[in-house]
């Protein structure tokens, strides 16, 4: 018996800057629907909340490109996301945001009540102000030289030429992004949440309590844990956001990561009044459905935001997934790289199913997966189609045929007939464990594996022939057929949702409960309607129409970054070939501690096996780069980077949206060591 007695499901609220993608909806949205619907049809209580994350620097710097409010920006896309996740049914039982009156005041309330308990620290420090502008830059309103690299154009938090991460009082000759003026540097003052004394508990409650908790989730607070917390602002110099509520606050809001996740709180207060309930005892439990980019906002801030205020329950777990890419490349919102949901609903009318089918099938729940339209129409085709919609027609358009649509009395069952009945419960089983831990791939396997049992049966028993020799058989075999085809109605609710509802209403049936399932389901003399397709092919055509519309995008992603990056001045030969160039093997790889850009690399050479500090911490994780064959400037000179000696460079291939990819050799034959010329 589990000790709760009802569940709080939140999904990570998006920023309402742009519409959702598919990223966003194999990551999150989908699975938590999956979870919630699989709940509610086992009788559970349970609270299934969403809304709009609309505050934040991003949004302000879009609103002034369009010379709109940040409020007409949220209004815009908070519409757009509630619009299209209510069309996917995503059945969220509130999809809030936090630019509310409610959510105001909760994170006002939160932040008043730790202030006064003394769990913050204040920090007086110099930060860049625009003295036009009237106001502090965040890290990204400012610009000036790197002093590592003397690019021009390094942001106030990066160089994104060298990959150094900077403080923005680093930069040479700085300007503001806003006005284009020299920035002074005038004091302002913060509130810090000490990470540091939260250091034990999490240790505890964490590594050591909740082992549980996916690898990739669990590696991700590790090695946070592990590298030491520090204390966090949890205000910023800002116009837009939740005004800091002490006094002498003037121009400061809550930092958007510190009110966020209290708006999953204000959302289930806009919900019910009994919103404590859900929040504050402890036979709730809570989930909180994320991408791995959110991971250590929800199982180390947050937890530390709710365990500072002493009254809240903590999540009792975080199933975050990877990323899911798109053709091979990295989704991306800057370079339109994505399927946008509100554009599929257009483009595929009432085929909500099969984007909610696919993404599941290849949702990146233990690494990153690819999406391809390719993948999407053989699924379709070959298992949506031929497999689940070509058992329930077989089985409705016979029991027409034969019964005229009643369904037929049983005689004695065989043993195949039993052996086939009695996998139901097993296929049950399997599903619930699956889907109790998280693993949704693996449960739409299960469900897809009844439907598979239902046409081995068909095919086994062959009805079309017997009818001829043994028409009493027939009537058993149908029925086993409805009941298996009612099971499904079932089974498959959680993941397809509008088909499970079409095939309720062909078997001519109520919604039924989970527990319902068992071999017995429908009686005889029950009569069902007509059968229609449950899924239609996808044909060659629409996949092509996807496929162009990406490659426009790749077009006009190239000639985009042609214009942005013209080529340097010549250089001779000699020049070239002073460069030293070879291949390269990482040997290990650590993160720089306390900085986010930072690795430290081993790489073998060749000639040696030297240290090299590379940029690149955002875009690989250290234990999955070892043994990667690379190409690396051997003869550059060596340079500390935060007091280590790096000695070469790793060449790196950079996107549009400033992601990193290594350049190296195809061909695994050559050697380390092997020049590049
Ligand atoms: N807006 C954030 C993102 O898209 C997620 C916020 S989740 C919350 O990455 F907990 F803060 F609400
Ligand atoms: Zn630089």
């Amino acid at each position: 018996m589990s000790k709760y007695k009802r569940t709080l499901v939140t999904t990570a609220l998006p920023y309402a800057n742009g519409p959702v993608h598919i990223g966003h909806l194999a990551g999150v949205y989908i699975p938590a629907d999956i979870y919630v619907r699989y709940l509610r049809l086992k009788g559970k209580e349970v609270a299934f909340i969403g809304g709009s994350d609309e505050h934040g620097v991003p949004i302000t710097i879009k609103a002034k490109k369009e010379g709109i409010t940040p409020q007409d920006v949220v209004d815009r896309y908070h519409n757009i996301i509630k619009k299209s996740f209510s069309e996917l049914g995503i059945s969220f039982d509130i999809y809030s945001r936090t630019s509310s009156d409610t959510h105001a005041e909760m994170a006002s309330d939160f932040f008043k009540h730790l202030y006064k308990e003394g769990k913050f620290i204040e920090q007086t420090s110099m930060q860049y102000y625009d003295e036009e502008a009237k106001q502090f830059l965040a890290d990204r309103y400012i610009t000036g030289t790197c002093p590592h690299c003397n690019n021009e154009n390094a942001y106030g938090d990066q160089c994104e030429a060298c990959g150094t991460s900077l403080n923005a009082t680093d930069l040479i000759n700085p300007v503001s992004a806003i006005t284009g003026n020299k920035p002074i540097q005038k004091e302002t003052k913060h509130w810090f949440l000490p990470l540091n004394e939260y250091e034990t508990w999490l240790k505890e409650w964490i590594l050591d309590s909740h082992k549980e908790w996916k690898p990739n989730v669990y590696g991700q607070c590790k090695s946070w844990i592990d590298g030491g917390l520090h204390p966090r602002a949890v205000t910023r110099d800002l116009d837009w956001g939740v005004p800091v509520p002490v006094e002498g606050a003037d121009g400061k809001v809550l930092y958007v990561w510190f009110d966020a996740p209290i708006g999953y709180i204000s959302a289930t207060k806009d919900l019910t009044p009994d919103w404590e309930k859900w929040w504050k005892d402890q036979e709730t439990k809570l989930v909180h459905f994320i991408g791995k980019d959110n991971i250590v906002f929800h199982c180390i801030i947050f937890p530390s935001m709710l365990k500072a205020e002493g009254s809240y329950i903590l999540p009792e777990n975080v199933p975050a997934n990877e990323f899911l890419n798109l053709e091979g490349d990295k989704i991306s919102t800057s370079r339109n790289w994505a399927v946008w949901l509100h554009e599929y609903l257009v483009d595929f009318p009432d085929k909500q199913d099969v984007l909610r089918y696919v993404l599941t099938a290849n949702a990146p729940e233990t690494k990153d997966n690819d999406f391809t339209w390719k993948d999407f129409q053989a699924r379709n085709n070959n298992e949506l189609v031929a497999i689940y919609g070509n058992f329930i027609n077989r089985t409705l358009v016979l029991t027409h045929k034969y019964y005229k649509g009643i369904v037929p009395e049983r005689g004695e069952l065989s043993d195949f007939d039993k052996e086939i009945l009695s996998e139901i419960p097993k296929i049950k089983a399997s599903l619930e464990r699956n889907i109790e831990n998280y693993h949704f791939r693996e449960a739409l396997k299960d469900a897809m594996n009844l439907a598979r049992l239902g046409n081995k049966y068909l095919a086994d028993t062959e009805p079309w022939k017997l009818i001829k020799t043994d028409e009493e058989r027939v009537k058993t075999i149908m029925n086993i057929c409805i009941q298996i085809a009612t099971n499904l109605s079932i089974i498959t609710e959680p993941f397809i949702p509008f088909s499970a509802q079409k095939l309720r209403d062909m078997l001519n049936i109520e919604k039924l409960e989970w527990e319902e399932m068992g071999d017995n389901l429908i009686k005889a003399g029950h009569c069902i309607n007509k059968a229609s397709l449950l899924f239609e092919k996808i044909e060659d055509k629409e996949i092509e129409n996807q496929v162009n519309k990406l490659l426009e995008t790749k077009k006009a992603n190239s000639l985009a970054n042609i214009e942005a990056e013209p080529a340097k001045e010549n250089c001779n030969f000699d020049d070239f070939s002073k460069m030293d160039i070879r291949v390269g093997t990482i040997l290990e790889a650590e993160k720089v501690k306390k900085t986010k850009k930072l690795l430290k690399l081993t790489v073998d050479t060749g000639i040696d096996k030297r240290t090299i500090v590379s940029g690149i911490a955002e875009f690989f994780k250290p234990e999955d780069i070892i043994g990667k064959k690379v190409s690396v400037l051997v003869n550059l000179a060596p340079k500390s980077l935060k007091g280590i000696e790096s000695q070469g460079m790793i060449l790196m291939a950079e996107n549009l949206d400033g992601s990193l990819s290594f350049v190296s050799p195809e061909d695994k034959e050559i050697l380390t060591g092997s020049t590049i010329c």
